[in-house]
């Protein structure tokens, strides 16, 4: 049993701090970039108001009424199955592992890059692209430098537990993030490039909607949302009796939206602006960026330092609630100190790390690469787009057909007055039928 708490406040901020990752403000924008813009950014908007937040209450509520991890949350609640939903969250603690394999990389080259713009920025994209492939294909030793360093900060803060470690390392670095992106989005409202900016983002042109986009895009609700995986129920098991879910949800959600379309915004203004493309994958905020933020001068010498921190924090608070809760399992099921159970679950990131980001270099890739991608791709392939919805689909059928209403309308029923009934309607029927769309989708079954 858990003895420290969040408060009110340090569990929301803990939770948005969960949402608000490198998903906003690294993925989202070069995701739209890949994928076409306008309509590929409503499909995720409507996934993130509907679906997604339906979800985020239902994965609240299990967390809040199983007071345990997040396998014997589900154990606890249905112990008539026991077995097989305690799969369900057993699913969701291996995603959470499996993604920092790769998102321990990224928030390395971040850490790397906020060293590069203190010192001297690529003066053009070419020399940028040069750059981010020589440490990407190149340098290993650099890469995993930087992972170690990510490794050992996410440890540090995870032994300290709920309230000194993660309620805190949220309390302090989440208002930063929020004013840095805020200030560099007011910047980018008086540049001209804003107006294509936000036309690129809000005018869907539906021809460009591949059905590959439309499971991509679905898949990053949940990815950005933190949803399905268990951390959400992981971080609401340390909640006080007396909170609102509803309320906690809409404010995670909310933020979490608004930051990332405050990024996009941002980061496409910026790359308009100065003449850089927006569709360059992965390496977006990695080439185009810095090489636009050469050519701003002084003030992007600034902003890159403040966009890298900003980009480090967003990064840092999700990578500890991807690894809580198997941190949390292993204490749970094995009573072994936090220590020990921070060591196993960091030390498997750790070293699958080290596997993904050399399945990137030129030496390893051939290796490490299976069909169409490499190592490193099909974890975050596998897990956004599959483990993530697939988990959603289950929680929302745990709370829609498993656990009695009357029990689900004890704790959300005042709360959601009577928007209950359209919410359970969502979960029960919405929720599950265009999930399972995504996943036949995404199996090749069906096509659009
Ligand atoms: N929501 C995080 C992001 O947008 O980067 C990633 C993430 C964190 C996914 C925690 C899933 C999760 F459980």
């Amino acid at each position: 049993m858990k003895i420290a708490r969040f408060s009110r406040v340090g569990f929301i901020l803990a939770a948005a701090g969960s949402a608000v990752g490198l998903g906003n403000i690294w993925k989202f924008p070069y995701i739209t970039g890949e994928y076409g813009g306008g309509a590929f950014v409503l499909v995720y908007l409507i996934t993130v108001l509907t679906i997604g937040f339906s979800i985020m209450i239902a994965e609240m509520l299990i967390g809040y009424l199983g007071r345990m991890d997040a396998a014997r949350s589900f154990e606890k609640l249905a112990p008539k199955n026991a077995k097989t939903w305690r799969l369900a969250g057993m699913m969701g603690i291996w995603a959470g592992i499996l993604i920092m394999t790769f998102y321990s990389v990224v928030i390395g080259w971040i850490l790397h890059y906020i060293v590069v713009a203190f010192s001297t920025l690529p003066s053009c994209v070419k020399e940028a692209e040069v750059a981010f492939n020589t440490l990407l294909h190149e340098d290993i030793m650099t890469q995993i430098f930087y992972h170690t360093l990510s490794f050992l900060f996410i440890s540090a803060i995870l032994v300290r537990g709920i309230k000194a470690g993660i309620e805190k390392l949220n309390l302090i670095l989440m208002p930063l993030l929020f004013i840095i992106v805020g200030g560099m989005f007011l910047y980018a409202l008086t540049l001209d490039g804003f107006a294509q900016a936000w036309h690129f983002m809000f005018s869907p042109d539906w021809s460009k909607l591949s059905s590959e986009a439309f499971v991509v895009a679905v898949g990053h609700a949940f990815f950005t949302l933190s949803l399905g995986m268990g951390a959400i129920l992981t971080y609401s098991a340390s909640l006080p009796k007396e909170v609102n879910l509803v309320q906690s949800s809409l404010i995670v959600v909310a933020l979490d939206t608004i930051i990332a379309l405050l990024a996009g915004l941002m980061l496409f203004t910026f790359l308009y602006q100065y003449g850089a493309e927006p569709s360059k994958g992965p390496g977006l905020v990695f080439i185009s960026l810095p090489a636009t933020f050469y050519a701003m001068g002084t003030l992007g010498n600034i902003f890159a330092i403040l966009f890298f921190f900003a980009l480090a924090f967003a990064g840092l608070t999700s990578a500890v609630s991807l690894t809580e809760p198997m941190v949390q399992y292993l204490i749970d099921k094995y009573s072994i100190t936090r220590l020990k159970a921070v060591m196993i679950a960091g030390g498997f990131f750790y070293l699958v790390g080290i596997v993904a980001l050399a399945s990137n270099s030129s030496s390893f890739s051939q290796m490490l690469t299976f069909g169409s991608k490499n190592f490193f791709n099909w974890v975050d392939y596998i897990t956004a787009a599959f483990m993530l919805p697939f988990g959603g689909l289950l929680m929302a059928i745990f709370i829609g057909y498993k656990i009695p209403k009357e029990q689900v309308f004890a704790v959300l029923g005042k709360n959601l007055g009577r928007g209950f009934e359209f919410w359970y309607f969502i979960l029960r029927y919405i929720a599950p039928i265009a999930l399972i769309i995504v996943m036949l989708n995404l199996l090749g079954v069906i096509k659009f």
